[in-house]
């Protein structure tokens, strides 16, 4: 019997189950996501780099859910690496890919050695656009099913000492936009998730924990809430928290730029 939990967007299981995709599934705004996939009663494939978390978290939503999982170890910043996804989910029927795997580096971009650049597009862009395309042609054949592609704040106006990182979402922005249009009369949905600073662990790997930032992180239950609402909706972009949707309208690109690069560059030495 299966827990429906109250908290969670209700999400359409005949558009989007009987399985879920979720990258980036060991933390922060993924493993949030396979918990409220979950409580809506669909079956997940957790793909990250770490195994043993992934089957931690399968076999706790298992017992809370009881949810079918498995497990796809894969580096996705390595090109190729999806195919390690595309096979392992060959056989069962997909309907929702929440394209989330990523993460910050900060940094001068003079000092990146350029192989290093090609694996933070590669994570962080290209991943998401070979897993769209493969998704979004199932989900065109079934005749529905949808994809939450997760891009950030500042993908639009460009990050300072976080130029490429920015510039990979810029693509996963860009790329949903134009798919969301492009897909409509296919019963394919996409919706990009514009994620505002959210409490994860990425935030303290990115040395914007404690004081650097000026505002507090949101709730990482709350982006992952209003993402999925977002893609239930249909909406195009879905930016969580009022105070961020506001604040984006009312300042202008060239001063989140220049906040956004001073904070960047002073926490530069706190990232290996
Ligand atoms: N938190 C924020 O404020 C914020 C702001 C803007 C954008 N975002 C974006 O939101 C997404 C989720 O971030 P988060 O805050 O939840 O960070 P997180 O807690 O660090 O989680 C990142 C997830 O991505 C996976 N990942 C990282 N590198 C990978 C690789 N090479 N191959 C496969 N999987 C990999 C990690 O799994 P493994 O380590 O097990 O591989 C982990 O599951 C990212 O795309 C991030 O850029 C977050």
């Amino acid at each position: 019997m299966k827990t429906k939990d109250k908290r969670f967007t209700k999400l359409d299981a005949r558009r989007f189950g009987p399985w879920a995709v979720v990258t980036g599934a060991s933390s922060g705004i993924g493993r949030e996501a396979a918990h409220q996939v979950a409580a809506n009663g669909l079956n997940l494939v957790l793909v990250a780099r770490r195994g043993e978390v992934l089957t931690r978290l399968g076999e706790e939503l298992t017992g809370r859910y009881g949810i079918a999982f498995r497990v796809i170890e894969a580096d996705l910043s390595q090109a190729g690496a999806e195919d390690a996804v595309i096979a392992g989910t060959e056989d069962v029927d997909v309907g929702l890919l929440f394209s989330c795997a990523g993460t910050g580096q900060p940094g001068a971009f003079l000092a990146f050695k350029s192989e290093r650049l090609r694996e933070i597009v590669q994570l962080n862009g290209l991943s998401h656009l070979v897993l769209t395309h493969h998704f979004s042609q199932r989900f065109a054949r079934r005749g529905r099913g949808g994809t939450l592609l997760v891009s950030a704040l500042g993908a639009d106006s460009g990050i300072p000492f976080h130029a490429v990182p920015a510039a990979a979402k810029g693509l996963v922005n860009t790329l949903g936009r134009s798919l969301h249009s492009e897909l409509k009369r296919s019963g394919v949905g996409i919706s990009v998730l514009i994620v505002t600073p959210t409490d994860t662990p990425l935030v303290a790997k990115m040395g914007l924990d404690g004081a650097a930032m000026p505002m507090k992180p949101m709730p990482v239950e709350q982006c992952v809430r209003e993402g999925l609402d977002g893609l239930n909706r249909n909406r195009m972009i879905v930016m969580p928290g009022l105070m961020f949707r506001v604040m984006n309208r009312l300042v202008p690109h060239g001063l989140v730029r220049a906040m956004t690069g001073n904070m960047m560059r002073k926490s530069t030495n706190f990232v290996s």
